[in-house]
């Protein structure tokens, strides 16, 4: 199995694409679990993440805490879209597992240090704050770092927090910018892709028909996503962004994209935060990450279902 660190601001989407991972440990070793601000501030996200991983019946998981706000901006939350405690739909139990005492930054440091060089993959789930800051402390990590599955960005898609940008992008665009350019192999999940990786009615049934706590939970939080998207976008059910990138570390054949250069807009007022994706390679900056534009939504389904079970 592979070996990886999730990096997440729980999130109903987050916490779907952790309990896929944590069902798959014939594909996925979940080494390390860490939070980050987004969604909802620090303490939410840490606490989400205590009772996804409960809930999974994996008690014994690690997390680690990381960075409570953006690098250069104040913290841009989404209560809007997730709740207000970032999860709301189910009705868990208070988490009671612990909390590691190393902070999520230097956890992720001395593992890629300590772990044989690429070995340990990145998923980040949420802003990159933590990621970034390991580079910036620790730029030797970044030859040691196996790949980079993370779900941010938009092409086609543009923006869903404001008309350039899609929300992990824009909540730390500064941080973005150091990932995109620090030369680890990159895969990213577009808003291009994980729209097209809806829970339509039947696919939430068929979580619910599971009959497991966790089937049920996930029905009950896909019910709570889809609210925004169908007010706001007449979508016809939760878009589940997260779980792309779990799901390309199970089964990658369920994805097509393009490896391109990928930049980040820090600066401008107007589109801060937005990935500007050579798509169509009309510049000639180097490729730096694999933009992913498509997936084939039945066989993720298939997988997500298929995997949800088992827990
Ligand atoms: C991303 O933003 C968050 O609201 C979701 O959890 C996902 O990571 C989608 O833009
Ligand atoms: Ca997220």
């Amino acid at each position: 199995p592979r070996k990886i660190i999730i990096d997440t601001d729980p999130g109903q989407d987050d916490a779907v694409a952790i309990l896929l991972a944590l069902a798959s440990p014939q594909d996925i070793d979940v080494i390390g679990i860490t939070t980050v601000a987004g969604n909802v501030p620090l303490a939410l996200t840490t606490r989400n993440a205590r009772m996804v991983c409960e809930l999974a019946g994996k008690p014994d998981a690690k997390i680690y805490q990381g960075c409570d706000r953006p690098l250069a901006h104040s913290l841009v939350t989404a209560e809007h879209v997730h709740g207000k405690s970032g999860l709301d739909g189910p009705t868990l139990p208070e988490p009671v597992m612990p909390i590691q005492d190393q902070h999520a930054v230097d956890y992720i440091i001395d593992t890629l240090r300590s772990e044989e060089a690429g070995t340990v993959t990145l998923c980040p789930l949420g802003p990159l704050t933590n990621i970034a800051t390991a580079l910036q402390r620790a730029p030797d990590i970044a030859g040691r770092i196996a790949e980079i599955v993370l779900m941010g960005g938009a092409y086609f898609e543009v923006g869903n927090i404001t008309p350039a940008a899609e929300f992990n992008i824009y909540v730390d665009p500064e941080a973005a910018e150091i990932v995109f350019k620090c030369g680890a192999p990159i895969t990213v999940m577009p808003l291009d892709v994980t729209h097209k990786a809806l829970v339509t009615k039947p696919r939430n049934d068929a979580f619910r028909a599971l009959g497991n706590a966790v089937g049920v939970a996930a029905a009950q939080m896909t019910d709570f996503f889809e609210r925004f998207d169908k007010e706001k976008y007449g979508s016809e059910g939760a878009p589940l962004h997260d779980p792309c990138v779990t799901a390309y570390l199970i089964q990658p054949d369920l994805f097509k994209g393009r490896h391109i250069n990928v930049e980040i807009e820090t600066k401008s007022d107007l589109t801060r935060g937005m990935t500007v994706a050579d798509w169509w390679g009309v510049t000639d900056r180097p490729p730096n990450a694999t933009f992913i534009g498509d997936v084939d939504a039945d066989g993720f389904f298939a997988l997500l279902t298929d995997r949800l079970a088992r827990l």
